[in-house]
């Protein structure tokens, strides 16, 4: 193991779709990479990137002591780490970014360690440090994962998603955190809302199995965690409900917010029209947000294990090309 480093690419991903809540998630063109060694010294944090602010670099990183779990896991005494991370992703903006981090540093530690956890017991892992499946599900497997979790056993179902799936999230400016997100919703449901919620859910994943685009914009209805969080991010009730009138093929709270995801038609003649509309709703609401335009990721973390002869190379010279920035 000492004389291995790895470096691992790890997509975004959105969480819940609209009704999937804690249960769907899609992985998105959007990266971090983790670059991960066994350390000759003293474990080394260094974190490049505008998005990093706060981001601790001491031994309570979450990449390092999500390693040294995977280390213990396997039954191989923990090392010191030289570790270094980018990332395209936004923090605390409903885009994945803390299961991405989780995700990567599972997946390059086991690498590291020479493979040892299957992906089961990684995705296992992850959704027990998250508390839900969706965004880890999504950033380990790729593409369109539904995805369960009883607090004991999570199961994943991966999907391929519609290849004419084009992806338009909206991240405002300001950071909502899931718990404030979470704790905006009831305890206890309806029996009405369960039902409606439990259909269009099972719409959704029907719609995206078959390729049935046309119905994703009835199927991809909530009423059990959009409603509640609307008042932390104003215009999204008017985006969810007008987005399709602008050409989306439906519209969503991407994971606990503040970015709105929409699913568009890859020929789209529409594009700009609705991202001008996301754009001009939220900023009639003082919000300054970012449009991108996103592909489904259709794969999880990539994994390099470099040859020694390239040990030299940083990780922003290995990364040049790909990232955003
Ligand atoms: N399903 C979670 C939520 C995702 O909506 O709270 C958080 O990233």
């Amino acid at each position: 193991m000492d004389k291995r480093r790895v470096i691992v690419k790890v997509p975004a991903s959105t969480a819940n779709l609209g009704p999937g809540f804690d249960t769907l998630g899609m992985a998105l063109s959007l990266y971090a990479w983790i670059d991960m060694s066994v350390a000759r010294g003293e474990t080394r944090i260094d974190l490049y990137g505008g998005r990093m602010n706060g981001v601790p670099r001491d031994k309570s990183n979450l990449i390092y002591k999500v390693a040294q779990m995977v280390f213990k896991e396997a039954g191989i005494e923990a090392p010191e780490l030289n570790i270094a991370m980018y990332s395209d992703i936004p923090l605390t903006r409903g885009l994945g970014s803390s299961a991405s981090a989780i995700v990567g540093a599972l997946t390059a530690a086991n690498a590291l360690a020479g493979s040892p956890l299957s992906m089961e017991r990684l995705f296992h892992m992850a959704t027990a440090l998250e508390g839900h499946p969706d965004n880890v599900g999504a950033s380990l497997f790729g593409g369109i994962v539904v995805a369960s979790w009883d607090g004991n056993a999570a199961n994943h179902i991966r999907l391929d998603p519609h290849p004419d799936l084009d992806v338009l999230v909206a991240i405002p400016e300001f950071q909502l955190s899931t718990e404030k997100a979470r704790h905006a919703l009831p305890e206890q449901f309806s029996m009405k809302d369960a039902v409606y919620n439990i259909s269009h859910s099972s719409m959704l994943v029907a719609a995206l199995a078959t390729g049935n685009l046309e119905m994703i914009r009835h199927a991809m209805k909530d009423r059990i965690h959009q409603p509640y969080r609307a008042s932390l991010i104003p215009g999204m009730s008017l985006i969810l409900e007008e987005a399709c009138d602008y050409g989306a093929l439906g519209a969503a709270l991407s994971g606990a917010g503040p970015t709105l995801l929409s699913l568009v038609e890859s020929g789209s003649s529409r594009k700009s029209e609705l991202e001008q509309f996301l754009i001009a709703t939220l900023e009639k609401e003082g919000i300054r947000a970012e449009a991108i335009w996103l592909k489904p990721c259709l794969i999880g973390p990539e994994v390099d294990l470099l040859d020694r002869s390239i040990e030299e190379i940083s990780l922003m010279e290995w990364i040049k090309g790909e990232v955003r920035a």
